[in-house]
């Protein structure tokens, strides 16, 4: 006799289109490689054909001619009739350094990521203690890759999901290029921040403030946010990307975090953070897999740990992340 049907026990998840996801490794490949060798960069500077740019840059003709095949197939590039070949106005705002959408540190500091995901049979292997590459790489890249990654809509998000009236001075735990607190700052104009990272953030943070014309709100404060004191008089804090998972400390930093704190702050905290189920989203789930994630009630339980009041799961982002609010008893 056939199994009892019910609606509840229906698993109807959404399922992800696995072919086209097995041949996005490729596409990446190709869009990353384009940067590491300097074809984007060759490009931006002027439209050439796959012959000019195989001379310029040393390459093997037909293999320039097919890779500019996938690049154009991004949208990013494009042939003209006369067979040169260009960047379109998406592939111009993300490889033009001056760009406010740039986003060469972001596929940079991805290609490094990539060469850890490429090492992932060691790695089931032997434990994360087998992992080779794939680590932060290069501090200014790693750091304004930050940048990259939140310029493109999720700094914009968090500061629409966030009310700060009446809040004066913001603590940026591991603020990197301090693009989150910039959101802020400019959404609350009494506010001003400092941001905390390691000291030698501080020339990369500075110049992103005044990028923003933001350097007169804007202090840095340099130390290692597991030892170091915090300084004080905060009544606010940003804790993005500096809480993941268990095995990273995270209790112990947002603990520290809090005891920095006026009373009645409000903490904010960003991260990728997995459903309770385990099952997603996809982007939590692939951090997860090289640095950590904490699940939903996990994120809760750190901030009851840490003596905050009325935690709350303020909005989850497209990209995996999730928006907590709590109150520094
Ligand atoms: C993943 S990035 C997040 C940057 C930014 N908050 C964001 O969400 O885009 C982590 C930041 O923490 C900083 N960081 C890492 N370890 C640190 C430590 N021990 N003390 C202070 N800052 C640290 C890094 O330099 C980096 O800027």
């Amino acid at each position: 006799m056939a199994e009892q049907r019910t609606v509840l026990g229906t698993d109807a998840r959404e399922v992800l289109d696995f072919e086209l996801m097995s041949l996005y490794q490729r596409v990446a490949r190709a869009v990353q490689v384009a940067w590491e060798l300097g074809v984007w960069q060759a490009l931006l500077a002027e439209a050439r054909s796959a012959e000019r740019l195989a001379a310029d840059l040393g390459f093997d003709e037909e293999m320039t001619r097919r890779l500019l095949r996938v690049l154009a197939s991004t949208g990013l590039a494009w042939h003209e009739p006369d067979g040169t070949v260009r960047l379109t106005q998406a592939g111009r705002d993300a490889f033009d350094p001056d760009s406010p959408v740039y986003y060469g540190d972001g596929l940079a500091h991805a290609a490094t990521v990539a060469a850890g995901w490429n090492a992932l049979p060691e790695l089931l292997r032997g434990g994360l203690g087998a992992r080779r590459g794939g680590g932060p790489g290069d501090h200014r890249t790693f750091v304004m890759a930050m940048q990259d990654y939140s310029i493109r809509g999720r700094a914009q998000w968090l500061a629409g999901n966030i009310d700060l009236t009446g809040r004066r001075h913001l603590l940026d735990l591991g603020g990197g290029p301090g693009t989150y607190s910039f959101a802020l700052l400019e959404a609350n104009p009494e506010l001003r921040a400092t941001i905390f990272d390691l000291p030698q953030t501080e020339p990369l943070a500075r110049d992103n403030a005044a990028r923003y014309g933001l350097a007169e709100r804007v202090a840095f404060r340099g130390g290692d946010y597991d030892q170091d004191d915090l300084g004080g008089g905060y009544d606010c804090a940003l804790a993005s990307n500096v809480l993941h998972g268990a095995h990273h400390g995270s209790g112990a930093r947002l603990k520290r975090l809090a005891a920095a704190l006026e009373p009645g702050a409000l903490v904010i905290i960003q991260d990728f953070v997995l459903d309770d189920d385990g099952n997603g989203p996809l982007a939590a789930a692939m951090f997860g897999m090289y640095v950590g994630v904490f699940r939903v009630e996990e994120m809760f339980a750190i901030m009851a740990e840490a003596g905050l009041l009325q935690p709350t799961l303020r909005a989850r982002g497209a990209a995996g992340s999730a928006l907590f609010t709590g109150i520094v008893a």
